[in-house]
């Protein structure tokens, strides 16, 4: 049974190290000093899942993941790994790949929305203090019992705007919304803005389905987000567009029960930053969220160059754990060493501490999960050799692929909504309009607020245009489950 529903990871003067597929939705650790093989790791993992016809989410650091779209050039060395792990199947190939960037520069823009973001991950990625925090979901339930739509920043600017003008008729039933919380939550957008966030909160939202293709051949579809700037500029935001594609997952996804192989595998590359400023209830969601996304047949993998980046209660849940080489400079290094020996089962044929310190390039420790789903004893094993290309493939290539993904057109252009929205923008502002007048006729006292209840109710037709322009079925309740209780986005 294993032998087409395997992994082969690499192997050693034992045999071949292969990983079962049916535990795959058990999560999974690659860590490893830099330069260590990490990188191609991820990439055999990612062809060996896509073999299996399981698509693949990746977010690519350093754009070397590219590769994976063209056939791995011969090489003496591959070769001998070839030979060296017995592989009788080697063909060099490329994989069907998808890219995306969050800023559609690199691939397909992946957008979503305020609402679907929610108010535990904006705060976080707002940091906000807790003052802060509680207006923000103020304004979620606000929008929530007025059934106003927010999707991009513009919007939540104009809201937080109105509930400034109006905290003394809001106090009553939202608490205190003070101005100068108000404010400070105003300027962390404007941050936001200048790191280009705005291109990813808007439509037309990304659709989870695409990420969870096969292609003509029945191979796992390999999804790649670019995130070579996003990581430099914004790591926060990295890390919070992460957590909500999970957060989405887990809400999206059917329950699968154990299945002979995972639905989805996610790759979480530089997975300390998920966790390095994370504030606690995040912290808490995130755990909860690798616990349960194992029945809706997802598996994640977290990268890191140490496994003490990754909290205790996220490690104890990772069954695959390929450990490269580790250094033993400092006293840190020499405690991150003894953890991560004393976390795998031990082989009494190898000592563990010792050779992690001595693991050669593209060589690491592993430890598999068996049929019964525990841990197999740790083995130094040769990574397999990737049967596509090490490295990035060039920026007209990746043009081309671009222009000929299945995907083109449907997030890159501007949608045929535009004109729908406009002109119901102009409709509803008529609308607005004459009934503004007939009040000003009935009485005079509201002068001196209709400016806001101006720009406001621009704001809600704006709202209320998108949503109607929107072809995702977000209506009513759904929309705003971000804070009827879902997952992730309630408190
Ligand atoms: N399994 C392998 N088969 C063949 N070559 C390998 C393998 N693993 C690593 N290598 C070689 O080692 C080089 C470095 O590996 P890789 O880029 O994966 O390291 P890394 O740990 O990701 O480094 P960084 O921390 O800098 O991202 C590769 O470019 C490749 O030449
Ligand atoms: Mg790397």
């Amino acid at each position: 049974m294993i032998n087409n529903n395997g992994l082969l990871l690499g192997g050693n003067e034992k045999g071949q190290v292969i990983m079962n597929a049916a535990m795959a939705n058990r999560h999974g650790l690659i860590a490893g000093a830099t330069g260590t093989g990490k990188t191609v790791t991820l990439q055999i993992l990612a062809e060996g899942f896509s073999r299996l016809g399981v698509p693949v989410f990746m977010a690519d650091v350093k754009g070397d993941l590219s590769g994976l779209s063209k056939p791995a050039k011969p090489h003496a060395k591959i070769d001998e790994r070839v030979n060296k792990i017995k592989i009788t199947d080697y063909q060099a190939r490329q994989y069907p790949t998808v890219f995306w960037d969050l800023f559609g520069d690199q691939g397909h823009p992946f957008r979503t929305t305020i609402s679907e973001l929610g108010p535990l991950l904006l705060s976080s990625l707002l940091e906000l203090n807790d003052t802060q925090t509680g207006i923000l979901y103020s304004a979620f339930r606000i929008a929530d019992d007025n059934e106003w739509l927010v999707l991009d920043l513009k919007d939540l600017r104009s809201m937080l705007t109105w509930m400034g003008n109006n905290a003394k008729e809001l106090k009553s039933e939202y608490g205190n919304l003070s101005n100068a919380s108000i404010g400070a939550i105003q300027r962390r957008l404007l941050v936001l803005e200048e790191q280009r966030a705005e291109y990813f909160f808007g439509e037309p939202a990304a659709d989870i389905e695409d990420l969870m293709k096969t292609d003509f051949s029945g191979n796992g579809v390999i999804s790649i987000m670019d995130v070579t700037k996003l990581i430099s500029n914004s790591p926060r935001l990295y890390a919070t567009f992460l957590l909500w594609l999970l957060s989405e997952l887990f809400e999206e996804l059917p329950e699968v029960g154990d299945a002979d192989r995972p639905k989805l595998v996610f790759f979480f590359d530089e997975a300390h930053l998920l966790f390095d400023q994370a504030p606690r209830p995040l912290l808490d969601k995130v755990e909860q969220v690798v616990r349960l996304i194992r029945s809706k047949g997802v598996g994640i993998y977290f990268i890191s160059q140490s496994p003490l980046d990754i909290p205790e209660d996220v490690l104890g849940q990772l069954g695959l754990r390929i450990q490269h080489a580790l250094r033993a400079f400092t006293p840190k290094d020499r405690k991150a060493i003894k953890a991560v020996a004393d976390n795998f089962r031990p082989n009494p044929q190898l000592d563990t501490r010792q050779v992690i310190t001595e693991l050669g390039i593209g060589e690491a420790l592993v430890s598999t999960l068996d049929a019964k789903g525990s841990p197999t004893i740790v083995e130094k094993v040769l990574i397999r050799p990737p049967e596509s290309q090490m490295g990035p493939i060039s920026a007209n290539e990746r043009k081309e692929l671009i222009k000929r993904s299945p995907f083109n057109g449907k997030y890159d252009e501007a949608v045929d909504r535009e004109s729908a929205y406009e002109m119901l923008k102009r409709r509803a502002l008529k609308v607005a309009q004459e009934a503004a007048r007939e009040k000003d006729q009935k009485t005079s006292t509201s002068k001196k607020r209709s400016s806001t209840r101006q720009s406001w109710s621009e704001a809600m037709i704006k709202s209320a245009a998108r949503s109607i322009g929107t072809s995702l079925g977000r209506e009513g309740g759904k929309f705003l489950r971000g804070i009827l209780g879902s997952f992730l986005r309630t408190k």
